[in-house]
């Protein structure tokens, strides 16, 4: 069902810092810095051949990244997302595994303009996943 690796998600404590990592030392094409109040993050998009890095910091006062940073203060992986066909199938498949979505289960606009959905760590091996329709 889930297809390509759309992106990792790292929550950076230093933007500047970690944007600098990416692009002077690993030598990564790098974009500036994107305000998405909408997320409550700001973001740097790493593009890799094969797939891209979102280095998220938080925006704003409820950012929901805030407790990540605080709990990982020295930064870490968030989320990983997976593209999908089909959102809605996905999750009804998904729903009827047993398996949570977050949120009240519809779709939202995710930081590129697409339908995603996030899914319980608990569910899936320790780890935050994001479903994105392509
Ligand atoms: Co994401």
């Amino acid at each position: 069902m889930i297809g390509r690796l759309n992106h990792v998600a790292i929550v950076a404590p230093d933007l500047a810092q970690a944007t600098a990592t990416y692009r002077a030392s690993l030598g990564a094409e790098v974009s500036e810095p994107l305000d998405l109040p909408d997320h409550g993050v700001t973001t740097v998009f790493v593009n890799l051949p094969n797939t891209k890095i979102e280095l998220l910091h938080p925006l704003g006062e409820d950012s929901p990244i805030a407790k990540f940073l605080e709990k990982n203060p020295a930064g870490g992986i968030h989320h990983v997302c997976y593209e999908v066909e089909d959102i809605i199938a996905a999750r009804d498949k998904l729903e009827a595994d047993g398996m949570r979505v977050l949120g009240d289960g519809e779709p939202r606009t995710g930081a590129h303009g697409k339908p995603v959905l996030f899914l319980h760590p608990k569910d899936f091996v320790g780890t935050l996943v994001e479903l994105e329709q392509v």
